[in-house]
């Protein structure tokens, strides 16, 4: 039985509405699902060893490199009892070597869901579309669920709470910062970005943001300013200023995002026990000054920490009842 069966939680939404459905989005998520999560994800940390996936199998299926995401699933299904198989960028050659629908129906055959990291956020819908075992979003162009959740978290467990507290993203609007937003304004917590022009969170995601502020009571505040954006700010974060698949774009970026990096100066105008976190990779002395990962308000290594207690209670969710 899912773990999720199990607790229950005022806030949450009808389970059934997307269980087995996988998760590509923070969007797919209703407030009360993100909640339970958190609170699963906090019961993995301190100690539930139980095997709720004993006998399950999940495909780690990657086009981009990986560190924290590719280990962290991996672990994850250890620790629950279960088993993962990493497939590289190199070996499947999705969508050149075997279309992704013949992957999808492949694969649903063998495993009980699939966690991809894909260039374009289609390729995961197009996956999803034809497994039939849930797809989990390990990252793609559009968005790093797992990545902001396991955040959340971080942020939760250093500050108590979640509503009202005012979270700043300085950099690029790019996957990591629309999962953020996405979630923050799930959450109630006041989200400001600031990016230079030309770099901003997609219009889409914006719209979507307001949409649930509009019931959490979240305020989305965009500006080109980081001074602005850090004012009173409980949570300082960037990202890398070129992704992953924008590697050509670099010196371009270098240069529109050279008034953006986040230093000690810029988290000394946020609130004096303001977090400061990135996601990891970093680039030191680009969008993080050289040093403040070592910054006693740093929480990165909690982050990623994090994003194995986050994702055992997301294949728990979404595998766990199968
Ligand atoms: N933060 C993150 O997703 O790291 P990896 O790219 O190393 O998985
Ligand atoms: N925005 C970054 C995040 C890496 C975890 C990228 O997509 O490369």
């Amino acid at each position: 039985m899912a773990i999720s069966k199990s607790l229950t939680s005022p806030e949450r939404g009808n389970l059934s509405d997307y269980s087995g459905k996988g998760l590509l989005s923070i969007a797919d998520l209703p407030p009360g699902e993100i909640w339970h999560l958190i609170q699963s994800a906090i019961k993995m940390k301190q100690g539930d060893k139980k095997e709720y996936l004993k006998g399950q199998a999940v495909a780690l299926l990657f086009e981009k490199p990986s560190l924290r995401t590719r280990v962290s699933f991996d672990i994850a299904m250890w620790q629950l009892g279960g088993h993962a198989i990493y497939l590289s960028p190199s070996e499947v050659g999705l969508g050149r070597r075997e279309q992704i629908p013949d992957v999808a129906r492949t694969l649903s055959r063998y495993v009980d869901g699939i966690v991809a990291r894909t260039f374009s956020h289609q390729t995961l819908e197009l996956l999803a579309s034809y497994a039939t075992v849930p797809v989990i979003n390990a990252l793609s162009d559009q968005e790093h669920p797992c990545q902001a959740l396991g955040d959340f978290l971080t942020i939760y467990e250093k500050k108590g709470r979640l509503k009202g507290l005012n979270f700043a993203f300085i950099g690029d609007g790019n996957n990591v910062a629309s999962s953020l937003v996405l979630t923050a304004a799930r959450l109630g917590v006041n989200f400001s970005i600031a990016s230079p022009s030309g770099y901003q969170l997609q219009r889409k995601i914006l719209l979507k943001a307001r949409e649930f502020a509009s019931h959490s009571e979240a305020r989305i505040f965009c500006t080109p300013e980081p001074h602005l954006a850090v004012k009173e700010a409980d949570v300082v974060y960037t990202d890398v200023w070129a992704s992953m698949g924008q590697e050509a774009e670099a010196e371009n970026r270098r240069l529109a995002f050279a008034n953006y990096q986040v230093d000690a100066q810029l988290l000394s105008l946020a609130a004096s026990d303001a977090l400061f976190m990135h996601p990891l990779p970093a680039h030191h002395g680009e969008e993080v000054a050289v040093g403040l990962i070592e910054h006693p308000q740093a929480a990165v290594f909690d982050q990623a920490e994090n994003r194995l207690h986050i994702q055992k209670a997301i294949l728990v969710e979404l595998i766990g009842a199968r």
